[in-house]
């Protein structure tokens, strides 16, 4: 008889943005002729930059002839992406990375999720309180879990990320090995300063513990006195992986490309206590399992960096933030707290009522899609965020909606 993995079944419900799409075609399917405003997942809806397109249409028509066809390429990715993301990314910000030290892949969803497997089952596992729950939900899958009880699994460090805290989770009081941190956050917007990091780099080196930074937003920054990059900071370099995107950036939500930066001195430690080194295992890991991200969508990634690639990607960004600030400005005008939206395309917002119950209000009496803060995590009660990834025009009339809806 084959048995499944148990730890799946103590998943809750199922993953939050298919339970909030679920609730919105019911809704949808409810009122056909209500028209509906997404500000719900943080999904872009504005066309891919020129530049990117141009290099996606170039690679395509190389695949077009056999002499510049290209079957399986190498799973860590072209050397021209690894290269131009080495550069721009990293060395032009003073931290020192190298391509071989970067792997392409299609998501960081994805690498978010699958880099738990190098660790082992016992690892004790700190994670932000609320959290983008792919880092939960895929530590609950692999068994570092006990069961959900009382809105949250046993046997985790949760790191309350509150306004008592401004949305920067303090130092674990206990012993942990792995930590995630998001920064600027998903989902409240919120970000850590160049001193705070360094104080959990500290922390990682003299617990002989690993950070995963999710770095995913971190081209929203605005103020330029923010870390871009976990690697700006001392140290960082034994201690942390960072997982970056090209989704928010330049507009691949759909088009799909991504990086994980894993340095060669980053390690963990063997059950005899030996240093091993996380990038060869990654390394195989990605071998066995991953076969490449396409190469005409790789292409369109290295145009990011050309000159007219930055200059869109910097006007689809600042389309975005300049959304986030009308949104944190009716918000403060409706008199809601609120954070976000100055370095990050979301604004968290506390609601005064119940995440859930405000959720079934905009959509039943303005039509309009929030994310319930209490689906990141149990500080998320009493919370709902709110994604500025939509049309200025939407963006427009959603507030507007929302303003006559809680009049
Ligand atoms: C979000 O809305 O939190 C993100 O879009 C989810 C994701 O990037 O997978």
């Amino acid at each position: 008889m084959l048995k499944i993995n148990e730890h799946y079944l103590k998943l809750q419900a199922s993953y939050l943005f298919s339970d909030i799409a679920k609730r919105v075609a019911a809704f949808q399917h409810a009122h056909p002729d209500k028209n509906i405003i997404r500000l719900g997942i943080g999904d872009v809806t504005k066309a891919l930059p020129p530049a990117c397109i141009a290099a996606f249409h170039r690679a395509v028509d190389e695949m077009a002839v056999d002499s510049s066809f290209r079957g399986y390429g190498p799973e860590q990715g072209y050397a021209f992406l690894r290269e131009a993301i080495a550069q721009h990314d990293f060395q032009a910000r003073g931290a020192e990375i190298s391509a071989d030290e970067i792997f392409i892949s299609d998501g960081a969803k994805c690498d978010t999720g699958n880099i738990q497997e190098l660790f082992s089952s016992e690892a004790r596992v700190a994670i932000p309180d609320p959290v983008y729950p792919v880092y939960l939900d895929t530590n609950v899958m692999a068994g570092r879990t006990g069961a959900f009880a009382d809105g949250r699994y046993q046997g985790l460090v949760y790191l309350d990320s509150t306004a008592e805290n401004n949305y920067v989770p303090k130092l674990p009081n206990e012993p942990v090995d792995l930590i995630y941190l998001c920064f600027p956050n998903n989902p409240t917007g919120s970000t850590i300063s160049k001193a705070e990091l360094k104080t959990w780099v500290d922390y990682a080196k003299a617990n002989k513990a690993l950070i995963l930074f999710d770095a995913a937003y971190e081209a929203f920054i605005r103020d330029e006195s923010l870390p871009h990059s976990i690697y700006e900071i001392e140290g960082a370099r034994e201690v942390a992986i960072e997982f970056r995107s090209y989704s928010k950036s330049a507009g691949f939500t759909g088009t799909r490309c991504a990086y994980t930066v894993i340095p060669k001195e980053c390690a963990a430690y063997d059950s005899a206590g030996n240093k091993q080194f996380i990038h060869p295992l990654w390394n195989r890991r990605h071998c066995t399992k991953f076969n490449g991200v396409s190469y005409p969508v790789q292409r369109a990634a290295e145009a990011v960096y050309s000159d007219e690639g930055k200059a869109q990607c910097k006007a689809l960004i600042s389309g975005y933030l300049e959304n986030a600030d009308l949104i944190a400005a009716a918000v403060k005008e409706l008199s809601f707290d609120y954070i976000g939206a100055a370095n990050a395309p979301y604004v968290w917002i506390r609601c005064k009522r119940d995440s859930w119950e405000f959720f079934d209000m905009l959509l039943n009496k303005a039509g309009v899609v929030c994310t319930p803060g209490a689906g990141f995590g149990k500080c998320g009660q009493g919370y709902i965020r709110l994604s500025a990834f939509n049309s200025r025009e939407n963006v427009v009339k959603a507030l507007e909606r929302i303003r006559q809806a809680l009049a």
